[in-house]
């Protein structure tokens, strides 16, 4: 099933130690932003960013943008006070909080629940705050699906690559881009096992980093790759990546056009005024109740992103 919620084409990663990048995140046209407390930030400096982080949720202007904070992953001494203290501090202005490196279903059951007696003892709605579930090992992608299926909070399902390639032993430092020993597409599989999972439990799909971040054309190509499998959006590390991710995570023009004028053909013939019908063709096309649904994916995910069509179905008269 097609997951529409927010638009997640491209997701910004902040580091949470930076006060400087968490004032000009703001400026830029990410669908959202994740201020992090994870790999970003050293062992050192992860009080201080808990304090900027919430600063910069309370006091900054993120309209228009997800905002999601990454707190650390459950092996470390970090998460729960990570946790905590961005809540307790600045619940009311957060959307989704990411858990990096999940493994099993219980690491989301334990946020949700923190967050549920957060939220109760905060006076905040119970349940807004949504979770993205990092999937970034062996052992997430074995049990992508329970952990798809842990919380109703569960909005996506991301990629990690860096950490997982670490993870299974991939021999290759180049994170997201193809491996010149590898005859295919070495995360296929990955990729396709996590879009599954999200798909069955009507999450969104997310893609993650490319970290060769002034090459925009290899961040484009790796980004094509996921998008056109069915991924809703992709990390971005740097600004010159951000138009890129909006672009190749929308439609193009033209099929946006072409779903919307699907939908208004199908919903046409299949009417008692356009005879019933239920196989028809349109142009030189057929279509039937299957393409509306393939149509209505297309139609989503460029309504979402604000796409105007140019030009209408007008039925034979
Ligand atoms: C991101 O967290 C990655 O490990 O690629
Ligand atoms: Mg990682």
């Amino acid at each position: 099933m097609a997951a529409v919620g927010r638009p997640r084409r491209s997701c910004l990663a902040v580091p949470g130690s930076s006060v400087k990048m968490l004032g000009k995140a703001q400026g830029l046209p990410a669908d959202q932003v994740f201020l992090d407390l994870e790999d970003a930030v050293a062992p050192l400096a992860k009080s201080d960013a808990r304090k900027n982080i919430v600063a910069a949720l309370n006091e900054g202007d993120w309209t228009g943008k997800t905002r999601v904070v990454r707190v650390n992953d459950l092996t470390t001494p970090w998460t729960y006070r990570d946790v905590i203290d961005v809540v307790e501090g600045a619940g009311a202005n957060l959307d989704c909080v990411m858990l990096p490196k999940v493994q099993d279903a219980v690491q989301v059951q334990w946020l949700d629940l923190t967050l549920t007696q957060l939220e109760k003892t905060l006076g905040l709605q119970v349940g807004r705050i949504g979770i993205e579930a990092q999937i970034e090992n062996a052992a997430g992608l074995v049990n992508v699906d329970a952990i798809a299926a842990a919380s109703p909070r569960v909005e996506t399902i991301v990629f990690g690559p860096a950490d997982f390639m670490a993870s299974i032993n991939m021999r290759s430092l180049m994170v997201g881009g193809l491996i010149p020993d590898y005859p295919g597409d070495p995360y296929h599989y990955i990729l396709m096992r996590l879009l599954m999972a999200a798909r069955m439990h009507d999450k969104q799909a997310i893609d993650g980093p490319f970290l060769q971040i002034r090459d925009v054309d290899a961040f484009r190509e790796a980004a094509k790759r996921s998008a056109a499998l069915g991924f809703d959006g992709k990390w971005v590390l740097h600004p010159g990546q951000i138009e890129a991710a909006n672009e190749v995570y929308s439609p193009a023009q033209a099929d946006y056009d072409h779903a919307e004028l699907i939908l208004d053909a199908y919903e046409h013939y299949t009417s008692a005024a356009g005879g019933k019908l239920g196989a028809v063709m349109l142009g030189d096309e057929m279509i039937d109740e299957a393409s509306r649904k393939m149509a209505l994916v297309i139609a989503a995910k460029g309504r979402a992103a604000g796409m105007t069509r140019t030009s209408t179905f007008t039925p034979p008269g």
